[in-house]
């Protein structure tokens, strides 16, 4: 029977333990509705660590007003199943006022990152995750944590914060995981109608055939690539608004479209997209290395 650990203090007591019978932890954060993304995480961590531990909290911090919060997908059951399939070592479990009690008044911002791409259009929600993190780690303390790189800025968030917050953390960022043509897996997906999903591919399409462009070493600038992600995406029956689509510095975020492909020869740069289909957000991204 899987171990189910509900409150912060018996969470680190279980750690604590471990530790003290030598023995390591690789921890996967999730928010549950646990596809083949969350379950390549731990298959990861398992490969690593003595013991895999995973989490299951919708983090009411870093969603905003107006967002899905109320409606995100939620199946305990399934996903308890699955975790049991996996066999891992133990799920943390908290709720909402465990991890935020009353008067809880201390948040973690990672200033210049947090502002740009998703964050421009998510008021609060990487100092939300960032905050939660940096909650779990404390909680869990793991000797390594997962993240799948679907969530591109969130890595770079989460990565900066544990160096500049000297986290006793390794981090592991991992391949994002598709379905067949080519959609990021994400717990979001499940709210896509039967024509909106099938046309979500699209975003894929417009990555690849961008990041072609980009390492058939052609361009003089990034323009061409970013005007083609655009292209392909204003095509799409099916998307009512596109956030942001170009090429990205892969450290700072800034969008590198009007630069000089040469001064990034030898080096990776992100193209990435979100869009609304219907109400439905969806992010993904790509690393393309530039010739
Ligand atoms: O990627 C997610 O599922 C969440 O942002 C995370 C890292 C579990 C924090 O709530």
């Amino acid at each position: 029977m899987l171990e189910t650990l509900k409150s912060p203090s018996a969470m680190q007591q279980w750690s604590q333990k471990k530790h003290s019978e030598g023995k390591t932890i690789g921890f996967v954060p999730t928010m549950g509705a646990l596809h083949r993304g969350h379950i390549s995480l731990i298959e990861a961590s398992k490969q690593e660590n003595d013991l895999t531990v995973v989490s299951i909290f919708v983090n009411p911090a870093q969603f905003s007003a107006g967002e899905d919060f109320e409606k995100y997908p939620r199946d305990f059951d399934g996903d308890f199943k699955k975790l049991e399939q996996t066999d891992i070592d133990a799920l943390f479990l908290p709720q909402a006022s465990d991890m935020y009690g009353d008067g809880f008044a201390t948040f973690i911002e990672v200033r210049g990152i947090s502002g740009k791409l998703c964050g421009a259009y998510r008021a609060g929600h990487f100092t939300g995750v960032a905050t939660v993190v940096a909650k779990l780690f404390n909680t869990i303390m793991p000797e390594r944590a997962y993240f799948g790189l679907k969530d591109y800025q969130q890595c770079v968030v989460i990565r900066k914060m544990a160096a500049d917050l000297n986290m006793p953390v390794s981090l592991r960022f991992c391949e994002t995981v598709r379905e067949q043509d080519g959609l990021a897996m994400s717990s979001r997906n499940a709210y896509l109608s039967a024509d909106q999903r099938h046309d979500a591919p699209i975003l894929y399409r417009a990555l690849c055939e961008a990041g072609s462009l980009i390492s058939g070493g052609q361009l003089l600038k990034f323009t061409d690539a970013a005007t083609l992600i655009q292209q392909i995406l204003k095509s799409s029956a099916h998307i009512s608004e596109i956030q942001y689509g170009s090429v990205y510095d892969s450290e700072t975020l800034d969008d590198i479209s009007e630069q000089d492909a040469a001064s990034y020869s030898g080096k990776t740069v992100t193209l990435a997209i979100a869009v609304k289909i219907g109400s439905t957000r969806l992010i993904d991204n790509l690393l393309v290395t530039v010739p």
